[in-house]
């Protein structure tokens, strides 16, 4: 990060103490560091820590820019390379959401012509709040990043989601921010793929979809049959969050949709936690547009008429299940209004994989379809064999590491959305 600067809002709330050591992780990566206090965060840390910390003039006010008459707050706004927002407070993100300039920070917000990456840390029912779920979603259409908070027991005493993620995760997502990294952190070269052939994973260094917002669903979905029960399903997520990873690693804006997994968040990705195929299709709607989805998820095809009570033994005939057919997520997009330019289904057969993936590819409307035999153990491991259908054709691959098969695949996505400049001319 040498000769980066960083922007650093502070806002009110009990993880305020954890930017201090933020800066200090920037300081230690090469950044130069700017902060900004606002009038909650000063409840929690002084001015005086944050200036020791970043050998730089801490800003708590509008009236603090002596330059004012120079519009110092645009300057300010416009100087940094990245302004980041931790922690971000529910107020804070409602403000940005709507536009209001209150204060320096929001003010510089307002202002600011560079990406902003926002931190959140608040109570679980706050984050949980339709108001504040909405308020994400918006900041996340809006281009804003928003790192997903960690779960675990809060300063007051509840548990859940809502915790600011560590200092090291944050600046891991700071890292591997495309306004930050010089160089993709996963050197592709989207060039040869544009020709048709598979480049290797390694070599030129450029970011092919810089400045694409690409969608990815991952996992399983679980329904409920009752608070205690649900149908799931084996899917392990890893070959969705592989996607997700090497399309940020890419230079994309990766929402994840991801369904119950105990995966880590791919850096850079933005993910939005999810059970049901019911929820997942809320999330969905919320992400678009996107100039690309790539539906790996394993929706559940069927969810249970469920019961708000655990179901009981009664000694008699079992319970018979009533199911419910969910909504065809990927069939529906293809069909909607909003259907990203290239949208890419995952097909999971037991039998004759590429007919079959060639009829759904049909079926649903999408533009590709990635095909795999499922009837070994994929599921859960870490290889994958897979065809790829296009209008074209069907092409096999190897059998691959997941990863490497994300890989691939986002060579591929990137020479068909012709993402930012590829070195030779291909700049949109
Ligand atoms: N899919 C979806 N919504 C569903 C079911 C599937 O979006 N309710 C998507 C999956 O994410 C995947 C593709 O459709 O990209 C194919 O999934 P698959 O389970 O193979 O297809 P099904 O439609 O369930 O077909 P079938 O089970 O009949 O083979």
């Amino acid at each position: 990060m040498q000769g980066k600067r960083i922007l650093l809002i502070v806002g009110g709330g009990i993880a305020a103490y954890k930017s201090c050591e933020l800066i200090r992780l920037l300081r230690k990566a090469g950044a130069s560091v700017t902060c900004v206090l606002t009038k909650g965060g000063a409840q929690f840390v002084t001015p005086m820590t944050l200036a020791a910390l970043s050998e730089n003039e801490v800003y708590t006010s509008l009236w603090d820019l002596k330059n004012e008459v120079e519009m110092g707050h645009i300057q300010l706004s416009r100087q940094s390379d990245l302004v980041v927002v931790c922690p971000a407070t529910a107020d804070l993100m409602a403000k940005m959401v709507a536009g209001i300039a209150d204060d320096l920070a929001t003010t510089l917000l307002l202002a600011t012509d560079k990406p902003v990456l926002a931190a959140p840390a608040m109570n679980v029912r706050m984050w949980q709040h339709e108001a504040t779920v909405r308020n994400v979603a918006q900041l996340r259409r809006d281009g804003v990043t928003v790192l997903e908070p960690d779960e675990g027991e809060m300063a007051c005493g509840e548990y859940g989601p809502g915790r600011l993620p560590e200092p090291e995760a944050i600046l891991q997502a700071i890292l591997t921010h495309p306004a930050v990294r010089a160089e993709p952190v996963n050197v592709l070269s989207f060039s040869t793929a544009a020709k048709g052939k598979d480049a290797p994973s390694t070599g030129s260094g450029r970011a092919g979809l810089r400045g694409r917002h690409v969608i990815v669903t991952a996992g399983p979905t679980h329904e409920p049959i009752d608070p205690v029960r649900v149908l799931a399903n084996r899917s392990s997520g890893k070959q969705g969050f592989a996607v997700a990873g090497a399309l940020a690693e890419a230079g994309a804006r990766v929402t994840l949709v991801a369904g119950p997994v105990s995966l880590p968040t791919p850096p850079g990705v933005d993910r939005v936690d999810v059970e049901t195929a019911l929820q997942m299709q809320r999330a969905l709607d919320a992400a678009l547009p996107a100039d690309a989805a790539v539906m790996v998820a394993a929706v559940s095809d069927w969810r249970a008429d469920s019961s708000p009570r655990k179901i009981k033994k009664t000694g008699g005939a079992p319970p018979q299940l009533a199911l419910v057919e969910n909504p065809d997520l990927l069939a529906e997009l293809a069909s909607s209004a909003r259907r990203p330019r290239l949208l890419i289904g995952f097909a999971a057969e037991t039998e004759d994989v590429v007919e079959n993936a060639q009829a759904k590819r049909e079926r649903k409307g999408c533009d590709w379809i990635v095909a795999n035999d499922v009837s070994g153990d994929v599921m859960g491991s870490e290889t994958n064999s897979v065809h790829l259908i296009t209008a074209e054709g069907t092409e096999s691959w190897e059998t691959l590491s997941k990863t490497e098969v994300a890989r691939r695949l986002t060579r591929r996505i990137a020479a068909e959305l012709g993402g930012g400049n590829d070195g030779e001319g291909n700049a949109d």
